[in-house]
């Protein structure tokens, strides 16, 4: 799908579709088109349940008087409380709708009052919107080869037509690097095991090459010169090589002697649970345990596409965890490349072995200014959270504030998690330094004072995205399937927080 900008007027061709507000105040371009229709716009609303309020969307189709194949009324709610979410989930609704509709263009028109749209200025409102549109028309279909012709989207085009499309212009080609960002991320974590697996991934990582990024990739050897043997530990049932991915963007000015931010994901790209093997049922869901790894890429890809002005590091760490007769056991001990040892209680608890040596790796050559983690790391955080908030344990408390305020503003929910000394105890081995599981509840918690332990005090922050890497319930926004979630998110972190 086609999405563009332009000069604010009413189309002639396709579906056009404009705002009213609450309590069925029509802006300016629903206005003219109720008079040129002889009011079938308040005819509309006054047989209907339509009011304008947020989220509401009606459709009068083939309106007699104009050539337009349909107007779509969607509501904004309250004139001076429309915000930028407000403004993506229109976009992704009308997306949402028309592709099933048959319809194959659409103009939204965007009417500002003083060059405003309620809070937001009129060529972000449009870039926004737009934003929405686009995150609303993703699909992954390339491995459908028989559907029907009317079963797939319509749209081939959305046009958002706004005063000042030179600047809305402007505003959505940064908009659009950082749903590209996205994008790459959904496609990583759609892909199946029998794909996307650590050399292939790490294929796909590489390909950030292209935009700016230094990129790394390490075997199993180089790994083991390195001495991470927590993370080949889990790799050691598979006939897939570990790989491990180290992704550099130096946003900022040499002058500015910025310290990175570090990123850092779980790359499980399958998770039978090894020896400890899973239970059958929803085992192939087990393909998206390398979403916290995907949306590292995928941030990446939205930070040097937009050329943000930091330097970020992203690291990766790539493993199948699968069983065989080469496959490490319950009961092993490993050798993490921090030193400690790690008795491995359960094979199924690997991704904190993954991050152990990750997070040491990161840490030890880059000295960033902080360190973030993201994985699909707990069934237990799903219990605790369900699919709104990501779970957040954090060692500093501005690094966890300014993730709250980043999810707040892009809807992509974090929920503070306690860290405590108690639960840390709950880990300690009766061989070796730590074991990979406490078994005494709170399994989210005990899983991120594992991975504390290989942070050396760097200021550190860890979500565990398990249950919202992949969503099962469609958004205005946010499509079945994989979410993208956490790429927003620290994108706009870092935008906040860390460009100079
Ligand atoms: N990848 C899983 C966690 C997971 C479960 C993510 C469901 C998304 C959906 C992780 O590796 C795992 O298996 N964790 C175990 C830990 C346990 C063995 C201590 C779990 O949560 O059951
Ligand atoms: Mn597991
Ligand atoms: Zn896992």
């Amino acid at each position: 799908m086609k999405i563009s900008i332009s000069e604010h007027s009413l189309p002639r061709a396709g579906a056009v579709a404009v705002a009213v507000h609450a309590d069925k105040a029509m802006g300016a371009s629903a206005k003219a088109l109720d008079k040129s229709t002889k009011g079938a716009l308040s005819k509309a609303m006054n047989n209907g349940r339509f009011t304008g309020a947020k989220g509401q969307i009606v459709a009068i189709n083939a309106p007699t008087g104009l050539s337009v194949s349909r107007i779509v009324l969607f509501g904004l709610g309250k004139a001076d409380k429309v915000s930028v979410l407000g403004l993506q989930d229109a976009g992704g609704k009308l997306v949402g709708q028309m592709n099933g509709s048959g319809e194959k263009q659409l103009t939204i028109v965007v009417d500002a009052v003083r060059g405003k749209v309620g809070k937001v200025a009129a060529a972000d409102a449009a870039a926004e919107v737009a934003f929405g549109a686009s995150l609303a028309s993703y699909r992954f279909d390339k491995y459908r080869t028989t559907e029907k012709a009317d079963k797939k989207p319509t749209l081939k085009s959305v046009a958002v037509a706004v005063k000042g499309a030179a600047a809305a212009r402007k505003a959505w080609a940064i908009k659009n690097k950082i749903a590209n960002g996205v994008v790459v991320t959904r496609d990583l974590v759609s892909e199946p095991g029998n794909v996307l697996y650590p050399v292939t991934f790490a294929a796909e990582a590489k390909k950030l090459s292209k935009l700016g990024v230094k990129v790394e990739v390490m075997g199993a050897a180089r790994m083991a010169k390195l001495g991470m043997h927590a993370m080949l530990g889990v790799a050691a049932g598979s006939q897939h090589e570990a790989q491990f991915v180290v992704m550099q963007w130096n946003g900022a000015p040499a002058s500015a002697k910025q310290k990175p931010l570090a990123v850092v994901g779980k790359g499980v790209t399958f998770d039978s649970g090894g020896i400890s093997l899973k239970p059958g049922a929803g085992m192939g869901d087990m393909k998206w345990d390398m979403g916290g790894a995907g949306v590292v890429v995928g941030l990446m890809t939205a930070l040097a596409g937009r050329k943000a002005k930091a330097n970020v590091v992203g690291v990766i760490g790539l493993v199948e965890n699968m069983p065989s007769g080469t496959a490490q056991k319950p009961g092993d001990v490993v050798k993490s490349m921090s030193g400690q040892t790690i008795e491995i209680d359960n094979t199924d608890a690997e991704g904190r072995l993954v991050l152990a040596d990750a997070l040491w790796y990161t840490q030890k050559r880059f000295k960033p200014s902080a360190m973030i983690d993201l994985a699909t790391l707990t069934g237990a955080m799903i219990m605790a959270l369900g699919h709104v908030h990501a779970g957040l344990f954090a060692s500093d408390d501005d690094l966890a504030n300014a993730l709250h305020q980043a999810g707040n503003d892009e809807d992509e929910l974090v929920w503070r998690m306690p860290l405590h000394q108690e639960y840390d105890n709950n880990i300690s081995s009766d061989i070796a330094d730590v074991k990979n599981t406490g078994r005494e509840g709170a399994g989210s918690i005990t899983a991120a004072q594992f991975l504390k332990r290989f942070t050396n005090d760097t200021k550190w922050a860890h979500l565990d995205i398990a249950g919202m890497t992949w969503s099962t319930k469609a958004k205005p926004t946010v499509p079945k399937g994989g979410t993208g979630f956490g790429v927003r998110l620290l994108d706009r972190l870092v935008a906040d927080n860390y460009e100079v």
